[in-house]
């Protein structure tokens, strides 16, 4: 990966307003730990690739089937990222054009469903994503949504799962999570999906690159169509995918058709060319034995990290409880952690016992620290920088009247921006970060 910043010269010249802002944000993401386990940092390459001119072109449709002409440049690029992808992943058909993760579920749905079927996916506090079924997403507002979830050990409880299969009868079953450290055993999916005549359909945005890299299963063998982002594990520019697998092929030979009508004119209209040339471009990162290299060392980087806070990841993401720090702590925690320069986000945990506004953990990953080339040592030196700071919440508790919440937090704010420990591991940090190169920043 080159390391090369990027040359913002007529920008500096013509926009200096945004210019500066974008240096403002570089500074950001070199100076603190970005652990938000859903973001990561594209190669300048693929940097390149997304600020380049295809963003000009009009190109509705597909290769070979546009409504505007000039797009023989363009078809060339799609082809090649949908072979790409058909090589990464091994299945017969791809879908590039999709514009983000959640139009792409939209579409996938379309797809497969008559508005009002059922539906089913993961709990939003269970750990699954808006668009599998949560209240106020399309999902649930065009579908009728059932929701399963997990059990006292946080993981998926397959009992209830099945059961509601078998009484709810979904056209559609989502696997695939948002906030869940564990594994996903796709063949238990399959099974109840196969009993009720579902189509089972994999969300692994998150886990991509530990797919590719063989550090979890692939959904490829068991799911119908599989989904991912290609913003998350796997590196590329925002942007999403949709694979048919041979399964769902053969159980649907229109599939194919179907998903694209879902695409345009269902949902969607001119593709992002600028965004499939950078996906293209993440892929042939990808297909590279370095990445695997790098899918790994990102499990086993969450796997130090979890251990030094007290937890377990079998993934790239952490769920932190803060149930011991105190009522309703995440957004404390996130708060505090921001001023001493480490970017997470607060979480429901499962079982939620606050509120989704007022949650009671921190979810953490490390794709992108891995990127900066991070390994066990910086994990454990993190690791106690963030029990560090998470001390400093202690005695803020959340507080039980609703009424009272958001001024309180308003008043956290004020009063944590200032604490001489938060401040003193952020100095810390924007020292210790410069060890590690961040792709296309100076
Ligand atoms: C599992 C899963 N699916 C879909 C999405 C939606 O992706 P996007 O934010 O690109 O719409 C996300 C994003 O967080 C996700 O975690």
């Amino acid at each position: 990966m080159a390391k090369n910043p990027i040359n913002y010269s007529a920008l500096k010249k013509n926009s200096p307003k945004i210019y500066k802002l974008i240096k403002k944000e570089e500074k950001r993401q070199k100076e603190g730990l970005e652990m938000i386990p859903s973001e990561n940092y594209v190669s300048v390459e693929v940097l390149q690739a997304l600020g380049s001119i295809l963003t000009n072109k009009y190109s509705e449709g597909f290769p070979g089937r546009r409504y505007y002409g000039g797009n023989d440049v363009i078809d060339e690029i799609e082809n090649y990222a949908i072979d790409l992808a058909k090589k990464l992943f091994k299945v017969p058909e791809a879908l590039v054009q999709p514009y983000s993760g959640s139009p792409a579920n939209l579409i996938v749905t379309m797809a497969v469903c008559k508005p009002g079927d059922v539906v089913m996916g993961l709990s939003l506090v269970s750990g699954g994503h808006l668009t599998h079924g949560a209240n106020l997403s399309f999902s649930s507002i065009f579908y009728k949504a059932v929701n399963y979830s997990v059990g006292k050990d946080w993981k998926i409880d397959f009992d209830e799962l099945e059961k509601l299969a078998v009484k709810n009868k979904p056209k559609l079953i989502w696997v695939g999570t948002t906030a869940y450290p564990f594994k996903l055993d796709y063949a238990k999916f399959r099974k109840i999906a196969d009993k009720v005549g579902a189509v089972l359909v994999a969300d692994c945005s998150h886990i991509t690159g530990l797919i590719i890299a063989g550090e979890h299963e692939s959904p490829v063998p068991y799911c119908d169509i599989v989904m991912t982002t290609t913003h998350k594990t796997l590196r590329g520019p925002r942007g999403a995918m949709i694979l048919a697998t041979d399964i769902g092929l053969k159980k649907d030979p229109e599939l194919k058709t179907k998903l694209e009508r879902a695409l345009i004119p269902g949902a969607q209209g001119g593709p992002h060319n600028h965004q499939t040339a950078a996906i293209a471009v993440s892929l042939e990162e990808a297909l590279k034995p370095s990445f695997r290299t790098y899918g790994k060392q990102i499990a086993k980087n969450a796997a130090v990290l979890a251990k030094e806070l007290g937890t377990v990841s079998e993934t790239h993401l952490v769920l932190l409880p803060l149930t011991d720090y105190g009522y309703g702590m995440g957004y404390q925690a996130q708060y505090a952690l921001e001023t001493a320069g480490i970017t997470v986000n607060k979480n429901t945990i499962p079982g939620e016992p606050v509120s989704p506004f007022y949650p009671s953990g921190i979810r953490l990953g490390t794709p992108a620290l891995t990127t900066r080339g991070m390994k066990k040592k910086e994990m454990i030196k993190i690791a106690s920088w963030i029990k560090s700071a998470l001390e400093e919440i202690r005695g803020h508790d959340t507080p039980k009247e609703k009424e009272l919440r958001a001024q309180y937090i308003k008043d956290f704010k004020k009063k944590i921006s200032g604490n001489k420990n938060l401040l003193s591991i952020k100095r810390e940090i924007a020292q210790f970060s410069q060890k590690f190169p961040v792709p296309g920043i100076d």
